[in-house]
């Protein structure tokens, strides 16, 4: 187990320093204390990603045969696939310290610099949302990342000197739902980059049923296939929701799980048959309505369902691509016949 987690929140006045418990403004939801608690704490118990998983394996391993530390690391990839996760578990399997921040977080020079000298040996720095980093920040992160080094620029102009503070050998592992936003000397100073995918449904039937087991829940083979088949993909999402079917099966079906407490609770929150959640289903038919079907711009999209385009972009539609209902083109986005079938909708071709 790694010795302590740090987090630095957006307040950088504040240094929290706490056992097992992270915070931070951007990933509230991912660190919260009860999806902590789900989370696995080793490769051993990890399902899933598994040549990522297999690459770190291998990493981690040889660092420790030469004892040195481990190369740089990018993780990308949508929301709720684990790149938290496997960070929590590289820091442990190094046994060395984890320390979370997040690239909003890191306004000015000084709040990167702050946490960059206060790293131990071999330490593992968590940035989650990298490529939000500020580009006046970002090129502290070059030294650092390269040389181990900072440089303090004292005074302007004529008498500007500088002076080269080392730092100890840290591990970066930067996380990002977008990739092609990350400047090209940023991504290049990372010696391992892997992609996450969507988990399958018999993943998450194995992730659900080790949670259950966790929250002390019974649920029928056929209650963690269903919940399984409505969790798009997401280890994240399917723990959210076993929360929410246990609670609906301990109030209307003596406490166990079955695929009819689940149909009943996930109607309740507005999950569909597909998993789609009411965001999902108000995107596709606003192609479908607003724009018959498309190509239309993500921007048009956004600005009808009046929606952030990132929340478009990183969160809603990963997953609807993936199950193929939207296609991207050229001159922008179209709904599948995948999804005039889903609405029972004749195509408007
Ligand atoms: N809980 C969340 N993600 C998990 C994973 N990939 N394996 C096991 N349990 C998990």
């Amino acid at each position: 187990m790694s010795d302590d987690i740090i987090s630095y929140s957006s307040d950088k006045t504040h240094l929290s320093d706490k056992k097992g418990i992270v915070t931070s403004i951007n990933t509230k939801d991912d660190l919260s204390a009860e999806i902590v608690s789900l989370r696995p704490n080793s490769f051993k118990e990890y399902i899933g990603q598994d040549d990522t998983v297999e690459t770190l394996k291998i990493a981690i391993q040889a660092a420790k045969m030469r004892s040195e530390s481990l190369d740089h690391i990018l993780l990308h990839g949508p929301p709720g696939l684990g790149k938290t996760t496997i960070s929590h578990i590289i820091a442990n399997e190094m046994e060395k310290n984890l320390v979370v921040t997040s690239g909003p977080a890191l306004e000015k020079g000084g709040d990167l610099i702050g946490i960059l000298t206060n790293l131990g040996e071999g330490d593992i720095f968590f940035i989650d949302e990298i490529h939000r980093i500020p580009k006046i920040v970002e090129e502290f992160l070059y030294p650092a990342m390269e040389d181990f080094a900072v440089d303090f620029i004292f005074d302007k102009g004529i008498h500007a000197r500088s002076h080269r503070y080392r730092l100890k050998q840290f591990v970066l592992i930067g996380a990002t739902t977008r990739v092609g936003l990350l400047s090209s000397p940023l991504r290049d100073r990372f010696g391992l980059f892997r992609t996450l995918d969507f988990y399958s449904v018999e993943q998450l039937v194995i992730i659900i049923k080790r949670s259950a087991a966790i929250l002390d829940t019974i649920i029928s083979e056929n209650g963690a296939n269903e919940l399984a088949r409505r969790s798009r993909g997401t280890p994240r999402i399917a723990n959210r929701l076993l929360k929410r079917v246990r609670d609906y099966s301990q109030v209307k079906s003596h406490g166990r799980v079955t695929r009819q407490s689940v149909q009943a609770a996930l109607e309740l929150e507005g999950i569909d048959g597909l998993g789609l959640t009411s965001l999902d289903r108000h995107y596709l038919k606003t192609i479908i309505d607003f724009y018959k079907g498309g190509p239309v711009g993500i921007e048009a999209i956004a600005a009808t369902l009046q929606e952030e385009t990132d929340t478009l972009v990183d969160v809603v539609e990963p997953f609807l691509l993936k199950i193929g209902m939207v296609l991207r083109t050229s001159s922008g986005r179209r709904a599948s016949e995948k999804a005039y079938l889903h609405f029972k909708i004749k195509p408007s071709l």
